[in-house]
C-alpha cells in the first residue's frame, strides 16, 4: 500500500493529540514530522506537550518546534479556557527525556518539501501560521505540498466570534496567505467537526480499550469534555482535529463541496471568517474543497480502530 506521507502541524491541546495518535500507527499514513505553532497554549507548552504525547505512545517521531506568535498580529490568543492551563490538563505523564529537535519548524517544513517528490500532504490542526511562514519564505515548496488538510473555519457558525473559529482567528493573516497560495486547501471546518461529539456513549465504547492509547483518549476526553460543557454547552466535546487524519485514512468519511474561499482579514465585526462560496456566487476560481458533512459512524470506527493499533 502506498502511504500517504505526512507533515502534522499542530498546537496540542485535547484533540491535536488525538489527531497524533491516530496518525502516527495507521498503515495508510506516514508521519514524516510534527510541527509545532501556539494556540492553544504558548509555544513552549504546546511543544512540550506534543513531546509528552509522542513519548508516552511510544513514537518515534521528530518534533519541531515552530513560531510562537502570529505572523503579523501582536496579540496571541490562547484557549486555556477549554484546554487548560498546560494546554493538555487531563493525563498525568511521566517525566519527559524526548527532545525536540534543533531545527525550526519552518526550515523544516522548507527543507523536506523542496527534497520532495511532490508527494507530501501538510495537515494543519491550528493556527497556519509555520505554514504560511514556510509558503513566504519560499514559494517554490507551494507547488511540491501534494494537499494541504487543515482543521479550521466554517461556512456556518464560528466558536470565537460569531463569524471565526479558533485557529483561523489566531492567525488570519497566516490563513489568507494559505488560502491565496494557488494550492487547493481541504477545509475540515466546525460544520462537521460539531457533528462528532464525544458523548457518553463513545466514552464507554473507548473505554473499554485499556491500552496506552484507550487511556490517554479517556484522560484527555474527560476534561476536554467538562470544559466543553461549560463554555458551549455540549454534552460531549466536539473532536475536531482528528477529522483530518480520519479523512486522510478514509476520504469517504467527509462530503466536500468544491468552491473559492476567502479569509475576512479585513473587517472588525467578522474578522478571521472563512467566507466560503457553496453556491459560487462570485464565479471565482475554486481553492478549497469544503467539508460540509460527515459520516459520524465511520468517524468512531475510525478512532476505535485508531486506539486498537497500540498495545
Ligand atoms: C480548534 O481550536 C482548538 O482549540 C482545537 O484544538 C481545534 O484545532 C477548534 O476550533
Ligand atoms: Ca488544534
Amino acid at each position: 500500500m502506498n502511504k500517504t506521507k505526512i507533515i502534522l502541524d499542530c498546537d496540542p491541546g485535547h484533540d491535536d493529540a488525538i489527531a497524533i495518535m491516530l496518525a502516527a500507527k495507521n498503515p495508510a499514513i506516514d508521519l514524516l514530522g510534527i510541527t509545532v505553532v501556539a494556540g492553544n497554549q504558548t509555544l513552549e507548552k504546546t511543544t512540550v506537550n506534543a513531546l509528552n504525547v509522542c513519548q508516552y505512545l511510544g513514537l518515534d517521531v521528530p518534533v519541531y518546534k515552530g513560531c510562537g506568535q502570529p505572523m503579523i498580529r501582536e496579540n496571541q490568543l490562547i484557549a486555556a479556557d477549554i484546554h487548560g492551563e498546560s494546554g493538555l490538563d487531563g493525563p498525568v505523564f511521566a517525566p519527559l527525556t524526548k527532545q525536540m529537535e534543533s531545527k525550526h519548524a519552518v526550515l523544516y517544513m522548507v527543507d523536506t518539501l523542496l527534497a520532495s517528490d511532490g508527494d507530501i500532504t501538510v495537515v494543519t490542526t491550528g493556527p497556519m501560521t509555520n505554514l504560511a511562514m514556510a509558503m513566504r519564505l519560499c514559494p517554490d515548496i507551494v507547488p511540491k505540498i501534494k494537499e494541504i488538510v487543515l482543521m479550521g473555519g466554517s461556512y456556518q457558525l464560528g466558536n470565537m466570534t460569531p463569524a471565526a473559529e479558533f485557529n483561523i482567528l489566531v492567525d488570519a493573516d497566516a490563513a489568507h496567505v494559505a488560502f491565496t497560495s494557488g494550492r487547493m486547501l481541504t477545509m475540515v471546518g466546525l460544520d462537521v467537526t460539531r457533528k462528532v461529539l464525544c458523548l457518553p456513549s463513545v466514552m464507554e465504547r473507548m473505554e473499554k480499550h485499556q491500552n496506552s492509547a484507550g487511556k490517554l483518549f479517556v484522560d484527555l476526553m474527560r476534561f476536554f469534555n467538562m470544559t466543553q460543557k461549560e463554555v458551549f454547552g455540549w454534552a460531549g466535546g466536539p473532536l475536531h482535529d482528528p477529522v483530518t487524519i480520519a479523512y486522510l485514512i478514509d476520504p469517504t468519511v467527509l462530503t466536500t463541496k468544491t468552491c473559492f474561499t476567502q479569509i475576512d482579514i479585513r473587517s472588525e465585526q467578522s474578522y478571521g471568517r472563512t467566507n466560503c462560496d457553496i453556491f459560487n456566487i462570485f464565479k471565482k476560481t475554486p481553492n478549497s474543497h469544503v467539508a460540509v458533512d460527515i459520516d459520524v459512524a465511520k468517524f468512531w470506527n475510525i478512532i476505535e480502530t485508531g486506539i486498537l493499533a497500540y498495545r
